[in-house]
């Protein structure tokens, strides 16, 4: 048998079927010759694939700073279209993404809303998503529906245009490009320390509804050595999905309600907003939890190396001032998610060699 042959696709009765299994069931459907073809969970990024993910976005990042790398990086991918389907609120995931597609050379199109698409006429969703891929060669989307980036994946991959599709948010289930650029920033903070191994990492807010947090736990069962320490209101504890996957890998955690009994045991904290968009009646959500927010004189209580994340957009939980100590990362946080999506486009299209021989 060739060995690079396609392993024989499991067959499925349909989406529902489909959808209720194991994401360890399902993890082939989204892969192509061996490699990742769509981005939906976390839980398909192994060490190997965050290393090289990690070392490609900084080569890119590096060659993007001259004209002449510049130049090359658009020319990779002159030939190719994305579609942005963001239909939830986005800044920094739909900004970081189109750039990362312009640096590449992609065209882009855009659709930010579902009063502006044909489906308000009562078109399937099934149809919708074969429209998209009528047009562009990349899907990129953003759903407030957990499963609807895994589900246009689904549907393409059953047709003669399987386009790859990156989930750019599903929901309160999921955000793994999010979950890879708050990977690319750890290391980047550790890299005079022997990176993420062996390091202990707070998260903190709304952890219960937080995609974010999420996506970046299933991570850490790449890193050897690593302690979790969940803080949240007792409304907003860590569901029972990621404790026992971690369980599972044997990841070390703690919960806690005390954030102030954290700072000073942990090497990074990743702050979150709570995601009142979640709740039945968003606005009578108005409880801020100033105990779970990081404030000026929480500086002295931080190790000197704490690197502080936080995915953005911030509310309450990190008082502007703390933004002027070199230990406020999240700006930093924010750039590296363009450099590590631009990778993962690189990748995805398989023009990630040319970029590694042009440090050869
Ligand atoms: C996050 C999201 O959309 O989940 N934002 C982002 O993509 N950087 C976090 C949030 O909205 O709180």
């Amino acid at each position: 048998m060739d060995r690079y042959a396609e392993p024989t696709r499991q067959v499925y009765e349909g989406w529902d079927e489909f959808y209720s299994r194991s994401v360890d069931d399902k993890l082939d459907s989204f892969r192509q010759n061996g490699r990742i073809f769509d981005v939906i969970y976390a839980q398909q990024f192994d060490r190997e694939f965050l290393d090289y993910l990690c070392s490609l976005a900084e080569k890119i990042r590096l060659l993007a700073k001259t004209k002449m790398g510049l130049g090359k990086l658009k020319r990779l991918l002159q030939h190719k279209r994305a579609m942005l389907y963001f239909v939830q609120p986005s800044t920094r995931t739909f900004l970081s993404f189109q750039n990362a597609c312009y640096t590449l050379g992609l065209s882009v199109s855009e659709i930010r809303g579902t009063s502006t698409s044909s489906e308000v006429k009562g078109e399937s969703q099934e149809d919708t998503i074969r429209t998209f891929a009528s047009y562009v060669d990349l899907i990129i989307a953003r759903h407030a529906e957990a499963g609807f980036a895994e589900k246009t994946a689904w549907v393409l991959n059953q047709t003669e245009r399987p386009v790859p599709v990156l989930n750019g948010g599903s929901g309160p289930d999921q955000h793994p490009t999010q979950a890879l650029l708050d990977i690319y920033t750890l290391e980047r903070e550790f890299r005079n320390l022997g990176g993420l191994d062996g390091k202990k990492v707070a998260m903190v807010g709304d952890l219960k509804r937080g995609r974010t947090v999420r996506s970046l736990s299933y991570l850490m069962k790449n890193y050897r050595d690593v302690t979790l320490y969940f803080v949240a209101p007792e409304v907003f504890r860590m569901r029972e999905d990621i404790k026992s996957f971690l369980t599972k890998h044997a990841i070390r955690f703690h919960e806690t309600d005390d954030f102030e009994s954290v700072m000073p045991l942990v090497d990074a904290i990743y702050l979150t907003r709570i995601q009142n968009e979640y709740a039945e009646h968003p606005s009578s959500e108005t409880e801020t939890y100033p105990a779970f927010h990081f404030k000026t004189k929480h500086l002295t209580m931080i190790q000197p190396h704490c690197a502080l994340l936080h995915p953005l957009p911030r509310r309450y939980e990190i008082e502007v001032a703390v933004d002027k100590d070199p230990r406020a990362a999240y700006w930093r946080q924010e750039r590296c998610g363009m450099w590590i999506r631009a990778a993962l486009i690189t990748y995805i299209f398989r023009v990630d060699q040319v970029i590694l021989d042009e440090f050869s």
